[in-house]
């Protein structure tokens, strides 16, 4: 009687799993060609728990490349909405399963789908085999197990302000850009579905979903669960994994398919001032006087939202920002070599006779309700607005013709766009409660609609549901279009709050409203790192706080570590009290300075990367662990970070620090100021007073740097110098990249200049060699050379086999070069 009883359980118990049972997709055909390997599904058991599943699938498994497999997953019909082309290319095979470095696996006819990349070497990266797998309308779950021996290391999965490293213990990253302001772990701006994946063994691969509707990355690491789970709540299931095998080729390999990020000119590297509450064009003007009353380097000073006539877009305001006065600044300003930028919000003002409103009225290019045919409001700034569609080609010509004649009279140098999640002040609407569209499923704490316009609002490409994400890619494109019809041949600089993976093709970024605090700034270090990643390299977050007064001490901090950001901006917001770098009194004004000055000497070598990241896809700022893969201790660190292959800078990040406890990576290393010589392999106390941020430069780097000046225009004609870092070998290598700083067309038409640089060791002396790869752009002398690392004293020295001046201080030998010219061969002998 027992066992009858205990059997009926069982059979209950199946009954009632079976009941619930996820849904399985069993392949119904498959072809496995040398390219790609392509079938289809069918639901043959189970269902979602929303039952709205899609029965029918089909998937293409493509080797795009050698280094890349590109899953696509969606309904057999294909009309679900997917990411249109323009925005990411669709699937293209390029590749061939027998070249490629990743294997994949999926059954045979008959057998539960399920699928499996790995290695050449059998190293698995993603498998799906056991886990669940859901695809209803509004509800796609993709899951794999995280296949490392360990605790994983993931990064990436933005716009969020988070710790470097991702917690996979129990975490769930939601994507849907909103602004959210500040908040930690939350969704923001943004929305980039990439992860990096780096492994103890020192291998990375990464993970890219391509998909634009709300979607949550669910990690569960711990003694029972290994499991990572993508969710979307449309679209399908695109996903392509990269085989690095090193982090830096991950990244390479990512930019590759997103688009690498646009060059941008070499001024935009200069420092720029910003402030919400810059109220007339008086205190515009007296704050770029300040900077140079104060001998502190500024290239761009930039307007918020106060210029504006009634906060509308494309006006200045008629008595605060006198037309004439403004014209007269901007031309005095590009006298001096200085720029202009100023804020442009994607919210038309809904006013009569107010042209921009009328006319994209008239044209029909703003987003709309639900009906298709009536533009959708919301409250912005200036009140009620609307908003240009900009996936509606219409919608370019519209803002080009704007910008253009906007531009003809006010001749900006470039163009913050901002509110571009969209940003709006009501949740959907303001006027009406209208239906919005429901979902079965949102990630925890998510509200699509706040502060957003309604998700059934119609543009050219899909519902707000569908393609909001990648409403301010779309601006940023117009925009850049826009810039490039005014100035054909100038580099455009559009800063953008709200991002898509790809946005690097024509924008850059600032990380948005943190605060002053001293755990903004530290946490703008990962963020600045994981833009990097997500190809978007000029990327820096607001120097010295927005929300809130920051204080003397941090303000001089964050200067200090915001010289080192490459997008390098001070910006707070109205009503805070002014903080730019000559405002808290003589020595936090010299401590400013240093560290501008400091930047400014810097920029070459920044440029070079920037160029670099442009013809290659790689990052200016980049984690530890990128160029130390095996240091395992290394892969949490977000408090410092490499600047290219030779900078590591370790800033102080609390307050009253006296002493920075810094990783210092394997290898040899040299204080960056006076030469003195560190090992590597350790932890190391840094004493540092307020006046010093630590920066160490690795042996065997070569990085090329300038003479500074209050301006990049003038900086220009200054010589440039070489900082030689020998390793334990007596080798170092480098290389400067150099151009106009501004044509388009620089690199394709090759009007630039490429030197390497080269040093060795032989014996009882060391050669510098230049090689001067192209000298297509014949501007720059180098100054001087100087060495830190030599084994002993230099007895003597030539410059192309003549004797040559040097001095000895501190540990650094400087070589005179006579100011000779850059293109020319170049080599240094230095006899011990
Ligand atoms: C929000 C932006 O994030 C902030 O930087 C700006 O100052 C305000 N909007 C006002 O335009």
């Amino acid at each position: 009687m027992q066992r009858d009883l205990f059997a009926l359980a069982i059979l209950l118990a199946i009954i009632i799993t079976a009941g619930c049972q996820l849904p399985v997709y069993t392949v119904k055909s498959i072809s496995r060609g040398q390219t790609a390997i392509n079938g289809n599904l069918e639901l043959t058991s189970g269902k979602g728990p929303y039952g709205a599943d899609v029965r029918n699938l089909k998937f293409v498994v493509a080797y795009e490349k050698d280094d890349r497999v590109r899953i696509v997953i969606g309904d057999s019909e294909e009309k679900r909405w997917r990411v249109p082309d323009y925005v990411i290319p669709g699937l293209k095979v390029q590749g061939r399963a027998d070249q490629s470095n990743l294997v994949v696996e999926i059954p045979d006819q008959g057998k539960q789908f399920n699928i499996k990349i790995s290695r050449r070497n059998g190293q698995v990266l993603f498998d799906t085999t056991g886990k669940d797998f859901v695809f209803e309308d509004q509800y796609l779950v993709l899951s794999t197990a995280f296949t490392s021996p360990h605790e994983p290391n993931i990064y990436g999965l933005g716009e969020r302000v988070n710790a470097l490293r991702l917690d996979p213990r129990d975490n769930h990253y939601t994507i849907w850009p909103q602004d959210n302001g500040n908040l930690e772990n939350f969704n923001l701006y943004g929305h980039h579905p990439f992860y990096l994946d780096q492994r103890n063994d020192g291998t990375a691969h990464g993970l890219f979903f391509l998909n634009s509707n709300a979607l949550e990355f669910n990690m569960k690491y711990n003694k029972n669960e290994n499991r990572l789970q993508i969710r979307a709540i449309g679209g399908i299931m695109d996903l392509t994994i990269f085989a690095g095998p090193h982090p830096q080729q991950v990244v390479q390999q990512y930019h590759d398919l997103i688009g690498r990020p646009a060059f941008v000119p070499y001024w935009s590297l200069g420092f720029h001032q910003c402030k919400w509450g810059y109220d007339n064009i008086n205190n515009t003007i007296a704050v770029v006087e300040n900077y140079k009353k104060n001998d502190l380097p500024l290239d761009t000073i930039w307007n918020d939202i106060d210029y504006m006539q009634d906060l509308k877009d494309f006006t200045f305001h008629n008595k605060n920002f006198e037309h004439e006065r403004v014209k007269k600044f901007i031309s005095d300003l590009h006298a001096n070599g200085q720029h202009y930028i100023v804020i442009v919000d994607p919210g038309i003002k809904v006013e009569k006779d107010y042209a921009p409103y009328e006319i994209g009225l008239q044209k029909g290019v703003y987003i709309f309700k639900e009906d298709g045919k009536t533009p959708i409001k919301n409250k912005v700034w200036p009140g009620i607005t609307v908003f240009p569609d900009f996936t509606n080609p219409k919608s370019h010509e519209y803002w080009s013709d704007l910008i253009n004649e906007w531009l003809d009279e006010f001749p900006l140098d470039g163009i913050w766009i901002d509110m571009n999640e969209l940003a709006t002040f009501c949740d959907g609407e303001c006027e009406s409660d209208a239906n919005d569209i429901s979902t079965p499923y949102l990630p925890p704490g998510l509200k699509l609609n706040k502060q957003q316009l309604n998700m059934n609002s119609v543009m050219n490409a899909s519902t707000w549901y569908n393609a909001h994400s990648f409403y301010a890619f779309m601006e940023g494109y117009a925009t850049r279009k826009a810039l490039l019809r005014k100035y054909p041949n100038k580099r455009p600089v559009i800063i953008s709050r709200s991002s898509f993976a790809g946005t690097g093709r024509y924008n850059s970024h600032w990380l948005g409203d943190n605060d002053a605090t001293y755990r903004s700034m530290h946490l703008s270090i990962p963020g600045m790192l994981t833009f990097n990643m997500f190809g978007i390299p000029l990327v820096g977050a607001d120097i010295c706080g927005f929300n809130g007064d920051t204080n003397a001490q941090l303000c001089a901090r964050w200067t200090q570590l915001g010289s080192f950001y490459p997008f390098s901006r001070n910006h707070n917001s109205i009503g805070k009290i002014p903080q730019e770098s000559y405002v808290f009194g003589p020595r936090i004004t010299d401590i400013n300075r240093s560290a501008l000055k400091n930047r400014y000497q810097l920029l070459p070598y920044y440029y070079t990367l920037f160029y670099k990241a442009h013809v290659e896809g790689s990052t200016v700022v980049r984690p530890l662990f990128f160029e130390f893969p095996t240091v395992v201790d290394s892969f949490v660190v977000d408090t410092q970070f490499m600047v290219g292959s030779a900078l590591l800078v370790s800033p102080a990040l609390e307050e009253n620090q006296t002493v920075v406890d810094a990783l210092i990576p394997p290898g040899r290393w040299f204080d960056y100021y006076n030469g003195t010589e560190i090992s590597g392999n350790r932890r190391l106390k840094l004493f540092t007073p307020l006046e010093k941020i630590h920066v160490h430069v690795r042996g065997g780097a070569i990085v090329p740097r300038q003479q500074d000046a209050l301006n990049t225009a003038q900086q220009k004609k200054l010589p440039h110098n070489l900082l030689v870092a020998l390793d334990e070998n007596g080798n170092a290598g480098g290389e400067l990249y150099l151009d106009d700083g501004e044509s388009v067309d620089a690199v394709s038409t090759g009007r630039y200049t490429l030197i390497k640089y080269k040093a060795s060791f032989d014996q009882s002396r060391y050669t510098l060699e230049s090689h001067v790869d192209r000298a297509g752009y014949d501007n720059g002398v180098l100054g001087y050379v100087s060495f830190v690392g030599l084994k002993s004293k230099a007895t003597k020295v030539t410059v192309n086999g003549s004797a040559a001046k040097f001095r000895v201080e501190e540990d650094k030998l400087t070589v005179d070069c006579g100011n000779s010219k850059l293109t020319k061969d170049l080599k240094i002998v230095v006899s011990l």
